[in-house]
């Protein structure tokens, strides 16, 4: 129930009740998936709101927009004033904010390049997508639907039609008592999570699937291979098959909804030993704190809201346990 997420929409350049925020059923993107979309958080700090990797999803939304033939009306700059605009607006934090690039005009017919391209931003009480209990292991299962290549849907875009192979796979896991699906490359090999990248850990190496098995390139992906590294660990993105996961140490999946959320067990198969195990914990604890400017190395992830009051910094998670 969406009714009381938020207070306003900003669409095409005004703030809108989130009762108004409204397109028309025949909506180019409402029929083919034509959309594109980002995912990002806002989170409390001891200055104040911020707005965590703002400059890389905003260029990734750009680069989504331009790859599907959706001229925007705005640059890189205005859509981040526009973010920054829309969290303050809400006033929550921390906040999931979304913005949606879409074709809203009645507009039948496939091959539509024309008419009028849309922009969108609410700003949602954030949650975790994975549920309270994910620092402590999430239950996945490899899925039966395997992630889209990207010479038929490029992964590059974070596009709203890319969703349909997550969506079988995420309720396929449900069905079968999982929390989460683990979408398989077309040859085989590790994708990643319906919305989240993934991380195995062997022998004190950090490995990651990489692009030439048609993932999304995480923002929060990158986050976590730079902190590894500033950690001392090696980080190397490769193929990784289903075996090297089943005997990881450690696993866990990254994503801006999910964070880090490491994992338990993969279909029958326990996940190494603790979890998470040390190695998780370790960049989990870092993250936790960049997230929250209570990292000065990480100082420059963060674009201060101004505007809404400054609340007291949330430890970092695992700080609370
Ligand atoms: C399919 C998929 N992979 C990976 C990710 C993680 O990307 P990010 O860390 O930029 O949120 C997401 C979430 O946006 C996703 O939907």
């Amino acid at each position: 129930m969406m009714a009381a997420e938020g207070r306003k929409v900003w669409m095409d350049g005004r703030l809108v009740d989130f009762a108004d925020a409204k397109v028309h059923v025949l909506a180019h993107t409402l029929h083919y998936g034509v959309g594109v979309f980002e995912g990002i958080r806002a989170y409390p700090t001891e200055d104040g709101t911020a707005v965590f990797r703002l400059p890389d999803h905003v260029r990734r939304l750009v680069t989504s927009a331009h790859l599907y033939h959706m001229p925007l009306a705005w640059d890189e700059a205005a859509i981040s004033k526009a973010i920054v605009e829309t969290v303050a607006a809400n006033g929550i934090v921390p906040a999931y904010v979304r913005p949606l690039v879409y074709r809203g005009e009645p507009a039948l017919g496939v091959k539509n390049s024309q008419g009028k391209v849309s922009l969108a931003i609410a700003s949602i009480p954030a949650r975790k997508y994975l549920g309270e209990g994910s620092d402590k292991g999430v239950r996945a299962k490899i899925s039966p639907f395997r992630k889209p290549r990207s010479d038929a849907m490029p992964s590059y875009a974070k596009a709203c039609g890319n969703y349909l192979a997550s969506y079988l796979a995420g309720l396929d896991a449900q069905h079968d008592g999982y929390d989460e699906g683990i979408l398989l490359d077309a040859n085989g090999y590790l994708a990643e999570g319906t919305g989240e990248n993934l991380f195995v850990v062997r022998g004190g190496t950090v490995y990651t699937p990489g692009l030439e098995s048609d993932i999304l390139l995480g923002i929060t992906r990158d986050s976590v291979m730079r902190i590894a590294t500033d950690l001392g660990f090696s980080v190397v993105p490769k193929l990784v098959s289903v075996n090297e996961l089943l005997t990881a140490d450690e696993a866990f999946f990254s994503g801006t909804y999910a964070e880090l959320a490491p994992l338990r067990e993969v279909g029958q198969h326990k996940i190494g030993g603790e979890t998470p195990g040390p190695i998780t914990r370790a960049i989990m604890a870092v993250f936790a704190k960049a997230t929250v400017g209570a990292d000065p190395r990480y100082a420059g992830w963060l674009t201060p809201v101004p505007g809404m009051r400054p609340v007291a910094a949330a430890p970092p998670r695992a700080a609370r346990r």
